[in-house]
């Protein structure tokens, strides 16, 4: 058992993040389950629910410091913003990247030097697999997820002297509370009048379907317990049909041939 471990969670009230909460607390870990409302969060044996605003520097620093002590930390907390670029508000694009960004790099940098001084840790940073793939209405947080394997990457390098294993899981499609809860539509790209309605009513019902219908998020709260268990995994991994499906190929072909699939399968001309 991993009686001593201590594990935070964020995003931890639904989908992958909560799957994950049960699944390490029935391992043995001590999980610390954050939530934005920790009324959400499930109440049993080994998951500690906390308010936590990943945006808040201060609600961090202060959360973290009460904890005390962090042996592994899972950034799982985002949502993802439909828009054309064209018409995306300033404000929509600044909060996509503090979420699913700027709240892991906070989280990061205050949980870093417990990690640090213990000379142990893991980070695992819940990605997607659109962090490798471009879509359009979603390129604000494709980038976003881009953004977080860079900051895998780097990390890797720059923790690896305090023995912190640094690690991406990109998740295809997951049947989560995402699709519902948490995907942000710009209100003028969803409009009749804009130039982009005939992708709008083409992809996004697609793009919804794919989540509805994705995998049990299980499976990721299964692959982060084996990512813990194993000093010698591998940096990234990918989760789910989608993933495994897409990032291969992405790998394999030209990006040219790469858009020509992908453009197929999404019949986007
Ligand atoms: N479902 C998919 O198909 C899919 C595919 C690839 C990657 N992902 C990624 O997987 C992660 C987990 O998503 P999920 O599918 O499990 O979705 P979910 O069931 O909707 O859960 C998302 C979690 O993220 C947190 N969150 C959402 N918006 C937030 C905000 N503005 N500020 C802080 N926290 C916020 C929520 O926490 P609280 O409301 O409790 O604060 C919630 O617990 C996300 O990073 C997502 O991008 C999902």
């Amino acid at each position: 058992m991993n009686t001593n471990k201590v594990v935070l969670i964020t995003g931890a009230s639904s989908g992958m993040g909560r799957a994950t909460a049960i699944f390490l607390a029935s391992k043995g870990f001590k999980v610390y389950a954050a939530s934005r409302t920790p009324e959400k969060l499930i109440q049993i044996e080994n998951i500690h629910p906390i308010h936590l605003d990943i945006t808040n520097i201060e609600s961090v620093q202060k959360t973290i410091e009460k904890i005390g002590e962090i042996d592994i930390l899972i950034n799982n907390a985002g949502y993802g913003l439909v828009s054309s670029v064209e018409e995306v508000k300033e404000e929509q694009m600044q909060a996509q990247f503090d979420v699913n960004v700027f709240g892991i790099l906070r989280v990061c940098k205050a949980v870093i030097p417990m990690m640090r001084r213990q000379n142990a840790g893991i980070i695992i940073n819940i990605s997607s697999f659109l962090g490798k793939i471009g879509l359009p209405l979603l390129t604000l947080y494709n980038a976003s997820k881009y953004a977080v394997e860079g900051i895998t990457d780097s990390l890797r390098y720059e923790l690896s002297p305090f023995n912190i294993r640094v690690h991406s899981i990109m998740p295809g499609f997951f049947e989560t509370n995402f699709a519902r809860d948490n995907l942000v539509t710009n209100s003028q790209t969803f409009s009749e009048n804009s130039p982009y309605a005939p992708l709008v009513s083409s992809l996004a019902p697609t793009i919804i379907k794919q989540i509805n219908n994705g995998n049990d998020a299980q499976e990721v709260a299964a692959l982060i317990y084996d990512i813990i268990q194993d000093n010698a995994f591998k940096a990234r991994v990918t989760a789910g049909e989608k993933a495994k499906k897409f990032i291969p190929m992405k790998k394999e072909l030209s990006d040219e041939d790469f858009e020509r699939r992908v453009r197929e399968y999404y019949q986007l001309g």
